[in-house]
């Protein structure tokens, strides 16, 4: 089986209640932290790390999502025209090859592991990626590529993995590994969302994953979970059945949860801080907010 990871799945079906009313009409995905929507981070780090072919699993409404990545000739020969070299250059990032980028549908919102599947075909036999848009992370290295270069070493199947709070283990899928264990650790199990004080460790797993295609049958086969979801959790709790490896990563660098408002709000600040055009401004600004609400209090 080969350790190369050409392919990536992004599951971006997802109805984004969280975010409502703005998801009402917006894909979740095209809201941005600063200037750069969301699904813009995650196909830089996919490309980062070598990913190739982009797969992406929409639903209704998602229409935005398809233009993003398309050319766009007005916009393009309008910035030409008045000379606007950068901001051409900010676009190329957006454009994908023909044929590079794929959209298949689920058209009912079933679970992650559901939207998984429905890549099946465009996955054929080989193995790969996803990545959730909603957990964007900084660091030196993009997650990806560090969970590629260690997958050359281990194959199988790699979950990256944090350590979360105990009492924030029941929102999480939480890996039954050593907390104290390598980066790079087999696992014993998986459970989604464990009941409080359940939880076989802190390891919360995180929005990157790399599968072998056998994640496909199990997920054929799958039948509601947790939350009456299909989840892929339960798909890759299989594979460590089967007696397959499946190893959690943790991955050096800062994740957001950009799902929910807090975890948005927090990377927006965070990556426009670390923008030379802006950080100056907001950092004076967040300075005189805080002061004047503490001498208010
Ligand atoms: P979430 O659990 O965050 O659900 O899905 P959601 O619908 O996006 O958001 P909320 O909870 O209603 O606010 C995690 C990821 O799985 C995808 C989502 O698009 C998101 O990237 N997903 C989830 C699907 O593609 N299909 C599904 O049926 C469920």
């Amino acid at each position: 089986m080969t350790r190369k990871v050409t392919k990536a799945v992004f599951p971006v079906a997802g109805l984004g209640t969280r975010f409502l009313p703005a998801t009402k009409s917006i894909p979740k995905e095209i809201m941005t932290l600063v200037d750069r929507p969301l699904i813009q981070y995650a196909i830089d780090e996919a490309r980062e790390a070598g990913i190739s072919e982009f797969i992406f699993v929409t639903s209704r409404g998602k229409n935005a999502l398809e233009d993003y990545f398309d050319a766009a000739p007005e916009l393009e020969a309008s910035l030409e025209e008045k000379g606007k070299d950068q901001l051409m250059k900010v676009l190329e990032r957006t454009n994908m090859d023909s044929g590079a980028i794929a959209y298949i549908r689920q058209n009912r919102p079933l679970g992650l592991g559901h939207a998984v599947w429905c890549a099946r075909r465009l996955v054929g036999s080989e193995p790969f990626a996803v990545i959730l848009t909603d957990d964007v992370i900084a660091g030196d290295v993009p997650c990806l590529k560090q969970m590629v270069d260690a997958y050359a070493d281990t194959g199988g199947a790699m979950v990256a993995a944090m350590e979360v709070a105990p009492e924030k283990t029941p929102a999480y899928g939480i890996l039954d590994a050593d907390d104290a264990g390598p980066d790079c650790m087999p696992i014993r199990g998986m459970v989604e969302k464990p009941a409080p004080g359940t939880a076989p460790s802190n390891l919360a797993v995180i929005g990157r994953y790399i599968l072998p295609p056998t994640v496909m049958d199990s997920l054929t086969n799958a039948t509601a979970g947790a939350g009456g979801e299909i989840q892929l959790t339960d798909a890759i709790a299989k594979e460590i059945e089967a007696g397959r490896p499946v190893n959690g990563f943790r991955f050096k660098g800062e994740r957001f949860d950009c799902g929910s408002k807090a975890g948005y709000l927090q990377a927006t600040v965070a990556f426009a801080l670390a923008r030379e055009d802006l950080g100056d401004e907001l950092r004076d600004f967040l300075h005189r907010t805080l002061a004047m609400k503490t001498a208010a209090e």
